[in-house]
């Protein structure tokens, strides 16, 4: 059951309708969204969310089995990691600094292209606070559906400057002056012009992309639009640390690929409409493997 309110700050008691991480004794996690009547199942061990409704946030849980565990609020990071999934995520190690190069900041208005499974929204919500604005484009109802449940448990309810759109956003963007734009579709070349006449001078256009031939056509294309100015690409390596007494040293595995990130900075226009628009390009050769 979710409130009618949302809240973007992560809240101090354990709340229902909002996610919960359960964590055992050798700190495996456990992640729910707790509902009153509701029992979560840790290997056998049934953990009554009546129990832990209304709790200070870390509280102490003891199961029927008398097995003790801590119930957190899920940060954001772990609701991204353990919700359920309709398409891939864009991982926090790549949301981070998403929003730090592209300089998400409260109040600014934002257009997102895929809403996927919610997790960049979340991410764009809670950075652009109650007096920003969020418009999501995306193609697929049953995205629409999951990721809007998925940003609904992270908050509490719908968020009320979280608009969504169906559609397509290779279309168009008919919102004008907006700060930035945010994209996690397969061919974001195909937005840059819309892009270009949606952001205010000075705005930032961001991608994220899987693939190198991606990157390569939405930089190439950004690079020969007259309306932008910039262009900066990224990958970020994340190593997580095992840390304890006898040992401290890299942890054995890590996530050895997930994407690129592209940054783009609108050029200012005296008439946007009148912004030459770029002559179509052929598809660049691939670059020559090295031999030898
Ligand atoms: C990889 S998912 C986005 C994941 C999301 N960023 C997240 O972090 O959860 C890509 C989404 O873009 C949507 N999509 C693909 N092409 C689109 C288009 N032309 N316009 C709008 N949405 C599109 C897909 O339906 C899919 O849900």
């Amino acid at each position: 059951m979710l409130e009618d309110t949302c809240d973007l700050t992560p809240p101090a008691t354990l709340a229902a309708g909002r996610p919960v991480i359960f964590i055992d004794r050798r700190r495996r996690e456990f992640h729910d969204v707790l509902q009153p009547g509701r029992t979560t199942n840790v290997r056998g061990d049934r953990l009554a969310h009546d129990d832990v409704i209304g709790q200070p946030d870390g509280a102490r849980v003891e199961s029927p089995r008398g097995r003790i565990y801590r119930a957190f609020a899920a940060t954001l990071v772990q609701h991204a990691l353990y919700m359920k999934r309709h398409a891939t995520i864009i991982y926090p190690k790549d949301l981070a600094p998403m929003l730090m190069w592209a300089d998400i900041a409260p109040g600014q208005t934002v257009v997102e292209g895929g809403f996927g499974s919610g997790a960049m929204s979340m991410a764009l919500l809670r950075t652009i606070g109650p007096a920003g604005r969020l418009i999501t484009y995306e193609l697929q109802e049953a995205a629409v559906n999951a990721a809007r449940k998925n940003v609904e448990a992270f908050f509490g309810g719908p968020v009320p400057n979280h608009e969504v759109r169906l559609g397509d956003i290779y279309d168009g963007i008919p919102e004008r002056e907006v700060d930035r734009v945010v994209l996690d579709v397969p061919e974001p070349w195909s937005v840059v012009p819309h892009a270009a006449n949606a952001l205010r001078d000075g705005g930032i256009l961001t991608a994220y992309v899987p693939t190198t031939l991606q990157l390569q056509k939405f930089a190439l294309a950004v690079r020969e639009h007259p309306g932008f100015a910039t262009t900066e690409c990224l990958e970020i390596l994340l190593r997580s640390w095992h840390v304890t007494r006898e040992s401290v040293r890299p942890d054995q595995q890590m996530v050895g690929h997930t994407g690129f990130i592209a940054f783009s900075r609108r050029a200012a226009h005296p008439n946007r409409d009148a912004i030459p628009q770029p002559e179509p390009q052929p598809d660049p050769e691939p670059a020559a493997e090295p031999t030898g």
